[in-house]
């Protein structure tokens, strides 16, 4: 059965998804290890109750980054994964980490790239009178937020809306698109190839595919 290794910050509900979607066999492969650059993340918690190894490394006991993700590539490899997934993972990676895995690495972000890189998307969207906003799941590059997206789901935003609310509308699509991308990935039919993802064989447009 197919690897993952997920990388964490936070409350961990993508990697919540993540893992109900191997329970339930819409990813065909399971969660070998959850890393985090924060101990006291939620998602160490989730990981541990569905019976999956994990490790907390803290930035304060490495010099640089470079020796924080060397440590990490040793732990990560040491699982032999077959795919990493960055899930609210809140660290800038090096450029050594992203070679690593360049053709086997995944993030979600929430915005619809190449709208709003970074930090804060959901003020950004809200602040500028969007109407729509969304989240888009792409290969990572050395581009903060800037490999091929292979999956975006729009959401509207709402007359009145809080910052929480459109958090909240844009993770329940996360939850969906995630774990099918990285289904996809399993079995095959996706791959990074040229600098572009490509599904079943074919390259998929700037936007990837759009998910209503
Ligand atoms: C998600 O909204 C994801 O798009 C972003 O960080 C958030 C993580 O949330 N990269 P959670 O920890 O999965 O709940």
């Amino acid at each position: 059965m197919k690897k993952l290794v997920v990388l964490i910050s936070g409350s961990g509900t993508n990697l919540q998804s993540i893992l109900d979607a191997c329970a339930s066999g819409r990813i065909h492969g399971r969660v070998a290890a959850v890393f985090s650059n924060k101990a006291s993340a939620y998602g160490l918690t989730r990981a541990q109750q569905a019976g999956v190894p994990t490790l907390s490394l803290a930035a304060s006991n490495f010099a640089d980054r470079e020796a924080f993700d060397r440590q990490l590539i040793a732990e990560i490899d040491a699982y032999a994964p077959d795919l990493v997934v960055l899930a609210g993972y809140m660290r800038i990676l090096s450029s050594a980490f992203v070679a690593r895995y360049h053709d086997r690495l995944l993030n979600i972000h929430p915005s619809l790239l190449p709208k709003y890189p970074g930090l804060h998307t959901h003020r950004q969207a809200l602040e500028n009178g969007d109407t729509e906003h969304g989240t888009s799941v792409h290969f990572v590059t050395d581009e903060l937020d800037g490999g091929p997206v292979i999956l975006q789901a729009r959401v509207p935003v709402l007359a009145g809306d809080s910052e929480e609310a459109i958090t909240g509308r844009v993770q329940q699509q996360e939850h969906v698109i995630y774990p099918q991308v990285i289904n996809w990935f399993i079995e095959g039919r996706l791959v990074m190839r040229d600098g572009k993802a490509w599904l079943d064989g074919k390259p998929l447009p700037p936007q990837g595919c759009d998910r209503a």
